[in-house]
């Protein structure tokens, strides 16, 4: 179906394509105007299988009812079963969990943009900048390399807003010795990036964010290790997870054992989102984590999620230790499964202490 072409309406909201042209240029078997919404139930008479998302519009709901309705009345009594109407979801779901090749290299384009952004935002951001004059220079990165839009809103956090995991305000002046979080991602041909870097704006960690940093940094590393053909995206998950325990008992910040903390969720304070998504088509992109008995989605080639684990010591942390006050500290990148292992398609953009240092 297709707004129907008006030229006294395009004059103010754009050119449409209308049903005609819409039918050769979607290669559609047929279609339709809005207006001719009504004709969903006669379709129905001839239909033996519906793709629909039943309960997404009440009123495509009713004509496709009123289309069984009518089928029921006319074509049952001649012995046909009514049409199944089945969730193109499930079918849609499990195609955009495997990447083509095409896929492939569309995000990678979107992921080198962004690198292109962070490089400029990590060069301007400095003490006494506000965070939405380096969104500025980030963002004006994406379009200049032809990227028309960001996969979704920024994430500029400097000081204690690093500790907001969705904080998108970006209005604060950046003071000395603070650091700045970027969560970003430009989108080329509809792929989104989704990428994190976290880096001291003046030029060198202080001792505090170098403890937390490195222990944020080998969690990302080594659970991207477990980006493998047959583990699944608990294995990734529960490597971060380990580490960034140990680390913070190495600090005495926790003093249980692993296996209690991880039993009793007690690093929550400190890392309370998890650790991968599938991405794609959007930043956290459809596809299965499970199925119906509840097991995890076995990695495979072509499938691509983020690895990002973090720490952050805002407010509920502060209750439990007031070492590494409003310290917020994420690492995410975006991995490939293949057969030969992991493949890091964001490995170029600078995480180490070394890079990110001058
Ligand atoms: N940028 C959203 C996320 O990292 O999940
Ligand atoms: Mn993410
Ligand atoms: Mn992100």
């Amino acid at each position: 179906m297709f707004r129907k072409k008006k030229e006294e309406e395009e004059v103010w909201t754009g050119y449409r394509i209308g049903a005609d042209k819409a039918q050769s240029f979607y290669l559609a078997d047929e279609a339709y105007n809005t207006s001719q919404v009504d004709k969903l139930s006669e379709l129905i008479l001839s239909s033996e299988k519906i793709y629909y998302d039943l309960g997404s519009s009440k009123k495509i709901d009713d004509l496709i009812l009123k289309g069984i309705n009518n089928f029921r009345r006319t074509k049952s009594r001649i012995g046909k079963p009514n049409p199944q109407i089945i969730d193109p979801i499930v079918l849609i779901d499990s195609m955009r969990l495997i990447k083509s090749d095409n896929e492939i290299k569309l995000l990678q384009e979107a992921i080198n943009i962004t690198e292109k952004g962070f490089i400029e935002a990590i060069n301007f951001s400095k003490p006494g900048v506000y965070e939405y004059e380096v969104q500025e220079i980030m963002e004006k990165e994406f379009r200049l390399r032809g990227a028309k839009r960001n996969g979704y809103p920024s994430i500029v956090a400097s000081g204690k807003n690093s500790c907001i995991l969705h904080y998108i305000q970006n209005d604060k002046k950046i003071e000395k010795e603070s650091l700045l979080l970027i969560d970003a991602g430009s989108e080329w041909d509809y792929y989104s990036a989704d990428i994190t870097r976290t880096w001291p704006v003046n030029g060198k960690f202080t001792g505090e964010q170098k403890d937390i940093y490195e222990i944020v940094l080998e969690a990302n590393i080594k659970a991207i290790d477990e980006c493998k053909v047959g583990n699944n995206i608990n294995d990734p998950h529960i490597k971060a997870l380990t580490i960034l325990i140990e680390g913070l008992k190495n600090l005495k910040i926790l003093s249980e054992s692993v296996d209690q903390i991880i039993e009793e969720r007690l690093y929550t304070p400190f890392y309370m989102h998890s650790t991968s998504h599938w991405l794609g088509l959007d930043v956290h992109d459809s596809g299965k984590y499970r199925d119906r008995e509840e097991n995890f989605t076995k990695f495979s080639e072509g499938m691509i999620l983020t690895i990002e684990p973090g720490l952050y010591f805002g407010d509920m942390a502060q209750k439990i230790s007031s070492k590494y006050k409003d310290i917020g500290i994420r690492v995410e990148d975006d991995i490939l499964i293949t057969k030969s292992g992991p493949k890091n398609l964001s490995a170029n953009i600078p995480k180490s202490i070394k890079d990110l240092e001058n």
